[in-house]
This record gives C-alpha cells, structure tokens and sequence, in this order.
C-alpha cells in the first residue's frame, strides 16, 4: 500500500473551479441531503473534481472545503484516505488500479503487476511515454470472489488473466475503453459458479421451500413465548405521562439548533420538538432518569450518554459554538 500525499507544490495547478456542467451536478448533489447536512456531500464533490481535471488538486481540495464550509483538513483526510481519489495526474486513458489483497494475491495479482510494470511503468504512478496510462496496486476493493480483479476508474474488471488485461490496455489506450464490459472476464455471470451450478439445483425444491416461507405461512406460525416478550419489550416505547419524562416547554420564538449536538439529525430533532424540547438549556438541565427515558423513547441504547448530549448541551447553552469549542477542541456540526 503506497503512502498517499498530496502531489509536490510543481505539479499543483494554480486553482480550481467547477466547470458549468460540474457546478449544476454538485447542485444536484448537495440539494439530496438536509440543510445543514451538506458537508454529506464531501465524497460525491470531490468525485466530480477528478471527473473534471482526473485528479484531485490541493486547490480542488480547497474549493470543495470552501463550498461545504468544512475545515479544509477534514476535506484532505477523506481525499487521502480513499484510493478512489487520484492525489497526482495519472494516465490521460487510464490509470489501472490492480488490487494486491490477499485473495486476489492468491489468484495471481502479481502476474497483472507484472503486465502493468512491463505495458505502462516499472514504477506505480509514473506515467507510460505517452501519458497516456498508469498504474497502482490497491487494497481489496470488494470482489474477492471475482479475483482478481483491476479497477479503471469507476468500473472493475474481474476474473482476470494476464492475457486479459493486455487486451483491456489495449483498448482503452487506442480510446476504445468502452467497447470493454466491465464484470467478470471469464464469461461467468457476476459472482456464479465459473464451472457451472453445484447447489440450488431443484427448481421445484426451491420454488416449493418459498411457498412454504411465504410471508402467510410464517405469520401463523406458533413464536416461542420468551422471545415474543423479548421483541415487545424492547419494541415498547415509554409511556409519554411517565414521571421521569422531561418536562416540556412552549416553543419559543427561536429555538435553539438542536442539531448541533453530535447524534441530533433533523428527524431526531422533531422528535425532540414534539416532546416540548427546543433548547440547550433543557437538554443541559435533564437528570439521569430523564436521559434515560428520552434514551429509550428514541430506542437509542445508551446513545445520549455516549455521547455525552448532557456535556454538549451544558457547553452550547453556556456559550455557543466558541464554548463547544473550548471544551471539545473541535467544531459542533
Ligand atoms: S482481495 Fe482483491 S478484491 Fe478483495
């Protein structure tokens, strides 16, 4: 696994901008998610940003963290962390991602390897003369049972043969890359048996045992008693006039922004209003008991206590996000 950095200062270009197309899919990426939740959208960003320059740039990094208004370190640690993203400029038609895990390794990854090391570049990320073409070994890129396998940018070529990724170099340096199918290379359909079937072989067994688990038949089927109780326990929420609930408040005229509090999303937030909760100082305020009961209504199992909604809101009702701060050494989301 090779050490992911960004490119040297020489090859950084001088700034980045989406281009009109890219601008309108980020549009339509950031309006999936809920306001305030838009940072959710670092990944799909950054994917554009290589869809339009091939690469992500430092300054790519820095327009993104811009646009979603996130500290910039915490845009580089995802672009660093996945191999998905390019940190310097990589093959022009390809850059051939051979995974090296493993199974694939047992399969004989190393053989690809060795069709890369000799078709593009002895060295991973170097460019082939042309520049039009480079390559990397990766970690397990989840087709194990397809291995092994490469990755070309979105699409992953399986069950390959040294022969094989000859070809698929071929065409995509003469630019014929998508005369190629991505998927297995052996002509097995997806994931089945390359010699044939050995098991689910009865078609009658089969469509017969799915009549018998029918969602029909398995609803009158006698549950064992213990384990009736168990599942209507822990489905029972806890009666709204219990003592230990929270007292509510009017809404005032501006609540506070629960959300702020790590574990609070827009739906658990409404929830907490229909409970009569809009501010910090309430939540800051809650007893144990009443942790607890607001803990099970939202079937959190122990969440608010882990993370510690009491300190946050103690924080935030104290002094806002500086306060939060302080305390936490990080920004409230
Ligand atoms: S080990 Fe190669 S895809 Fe999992």
């Amino acid at each position: 696994m090779s050490v992911r950095r960004l490119a040297e200062d020489h090859r950084q270009p001088g700034g980045f901008a989406f281009n009109r197309a890219m601008t309108a899919e980020a549009k339509k990426w950031l309006k999936k998610y809920p306001k305030g939740r838009e940072q959710s959208a670092v990944i799909p960003l950054l994917m554009l940003a290589q869809e339009q320059e091939g690469w992500v740039s430092k300054a790519a990094i820095e327009h993104v963290s811009d646009m979603l208004q996130m500290p910039k370190i915490r845009v580089l640690e995802v672009a660093t962390f996945y191999t998905q993203f390019q940190l310097s400029p990589v093959g022009s038609k390809a850059h051939i991602q051979v995974c090296g895990t493993t199974p694939c390794m047992l399969r004989g990854s190393d053989e690809l390897i060795r069709v890369c090391k000799s078709r593009i570049h002895e060295e991973p990320f170097h460019l082939n003369e042309a520049g039009t073409l480079s390559w990397e070994e990766v970690e397990c890129q989840g087709g194990c049972v397809n291995a092994p396998m490469v990755m070309i940018f979105k699409d992953a070529y399986e069950d390959l043969t040294p022969e094989r990724l000859e070809e698929i170099i071929d065409a995509f340096d003469a630019g014929k890359g998508d005369t190629i199918k991505p998927g297995p290379q052996n002509g097995r359909t997806f994931s089945a048996p390359a010699s044939g079937l050995t098991t689910l072989m009865d078609k009658a067994a089969i469509e017969k045992k799915v009549r018998v688990s029918s969602p029909a038949k398995s609803k009158a089927a006698p549950k064992p008693a213990a384990k009736t109780a168990k599942v209507a326990a822990i489905a029972a929420s806890p009666a709204l006039d219990d003592r230990n609930r929270p007292a509510a408040a009017e809404k005032p005229a501006e609540p506070d922004d629960l959300k702020m509090i790590s574990g609070v999303g827009p739906k658990i937030e409404g929830i907490l209003h229909s409970l009569g909760i809009f501010t910090f100082k309430q939540i800051a305020a809650w007893k144990k008991a009443e942790r607890e009961w607001v803990d099970n209504y939202l079937k959190f199992k122990g969440r608010i206590e882990r993370e510690d909604w009491a300190k946050q809101a103690k924080a935030l009702a104290k002094g806002g996000r500086d306060e939060y701060v302080r305390v936490f050494g990080k920004e409230p989301r």
